[in-house]
């Protein structure tokens, strides 16, 4: 599995490149099976999930191939199996976004019910509702699904949660159905609205991605396409994170500055010196105070920053409530954060209450998932003495060579 050794308390300084959009390459590649033509997709992420992913499509008999450094071909001509593998679907959450797709193309698809999963529970109710509006039916047998439509029908569809992933599959599917689909009650995240631009250079009619009301005018026929991911907003927000504790200061480069709006508003509101570019932002450290945030569906603070922010609480004067109103299980790593020296008072699973600031030690900690695994790496660096994080698969899966881009700025990471 691979273990980080960090020794903390170094001041951190140079520039970090931000690498494509993790969620952004995983939901482009499921995409691929909506055409049997070549699909070019570049500035993919060379991480763990993106591997996970082109298993699942080589299991379907989809052929990845990579071309070169975060650069993935995918012809999708031929579809050998209508079932997504159980094991690595497993792991991989994001794989029910090839759901839509394959239902478009095979007129079928079964999968198994999504594990738990240590951030809380992932329903899939939204995307079960919204392939019924399309006219799927659906059939639940010993812990899979099988969905099934031989032609799908634009409809009206509210979604009863806001869903990223549950947007973009809507999407997909209504993309090709017959007739024309409103989905009102939509996630507006930027990959929702990467998404559909991918979709409509293949031929796609979609309009209002970004915004809660999305109509597509389904068409009978994608052609294949070229996509460049765009920027990970929540690596990027995580080094500015990194850099309003420690930066001296960091320039996090090759990023979107308007994707980070509310992450930058807080940063301010704490103190942070914040100089913002065109594709870059720079931060260096001061005295922090603390901000409380609310994490909400974008453009509201991303659940997905919600621990790397807790990190810089602690470092910063003063109380603050940290509401995490999208998953119930992501407060649930901030225990080891406390054996760090934190002072987090939990009030609820939605709400905790950071104190400081607070000095943090140094401890052997395990990475329980993505994005706690990489809040612990920025609680490691800002720590006195030597940290331990174990299981980096977990960091591994969203972020590429986390270790060496940090070295380059000055950061003492060693991977064992
Ligand atoms: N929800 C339902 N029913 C559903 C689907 C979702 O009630 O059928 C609820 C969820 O329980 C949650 C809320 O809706 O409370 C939002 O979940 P959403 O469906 O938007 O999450 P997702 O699409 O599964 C994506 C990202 C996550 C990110 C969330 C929220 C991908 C592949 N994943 O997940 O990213 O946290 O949106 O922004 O796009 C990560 O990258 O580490 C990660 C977990």
């Amino acid at each position: 599995m691979g273990k980080f050794v960090i020794n903390g308390g170094k001041k951190l300084k140079g520039a970090v490149e931000v690498r494509g959009a993790k969620n952004d390459a995983l939901v482009i590649f499921a995409s691929a099976l909506l055409t049997s033509e070549t699909v070019h997709i570049s500035r993919v992420p060379e991480i763990e999930d993106i591997k996970r992913m082109s298993e699942i499509l080589d299991k379907l008999g989809v052929g990845v191939d990579r071309s070169g450094y975060g650069k993935y071909k995918i012809t999708a001509d031929k579809i050998k199996t209508t079932a997504i593998d159980k094991e690595i679907a497993k792991r991989l959450r994001a794989s029910i976004v090839l759901t839509a797709p394959l239902l478009v193309r095979m007129g079928r698809v079964d999968f198994p019910h999504p594990g738990g999963c240590v951030i809380g529970e992932r329903p899939i109710d939204v995307f079960l509702d919204g392939y019924k509006a399309l006219g799927a039916s659906i059939d639940y047998k010993d812990g899979a699904y099988s969905v099934r439509a031989k032609k799908l029908h634009g409809n009206k569809f509210v979604f009863g949660s806001v869903s990223v992933t549950g947007t973009e599959s809507m999407m997909m599917a209504a993309a090709l159905a017959q007739g024309d689909t409103i989905l009102k009650n939509c996630a507006c995240e930027p990959e929702v609205e990467s998404l559909a631009e991918f979709l409509n250079s293949c031929g796609a009619k979609i309009s209002g991605a970004g915004t809660p009301k999305i109509t597509i005018k389904g068409v009978r026929k994608l052609s294949g396409g070229k996509h460049t991911t765009i920027p990970d907003r929540i690596e990027a927000g995580s080094f500015l994170i990194l850099g309003s504790i420690l930066g001296d200061p960091i320039k996090v480069k090759k990023c979107n500055p308007e994707h980070l709006d509310s992450l930058l508003n807080v940063l301010q509101k704490s103190g942070a010196n914040i100089k913002i570019g065109k594709n870059s932002v720079e931060v260096s450290s001061s005295k922090l105070k603390s901000v409380g945030i609310k994490t909400k569906e974008y453009p509201g603070f991303p659940t997905d920053l919600q621990a790397p922010l807790c990190v810089l609480l602690t470092q910063a004067e003063g109380q603050a409530l940290v509401h995490e109103t999208i998953y119930e299980g992501r407060l649930n790593w901030t225990d080891e954060l406390k054996r760090m020296g934190a002072d987090v008072l939990t009030l609820d699973p939605h709400r905790i209450e950071i104190r400081g600031s607070k000095k943090l030690r140094g401890r052997e900690i395990e990475s329980p998932d993505i994005r706690a695994g990489m809040a612990y790496m920025i609680a490691a660096l800002c720590a006195e003495g030597q940290s331990t994080i174990d299981n980096v698969y977990q960091i591994d899966r969203g972020y590429e060579k986390i270790e060496e881009r940090l070295q380059k700025i000055g950061a003492d990471i060693r991977r064992i």
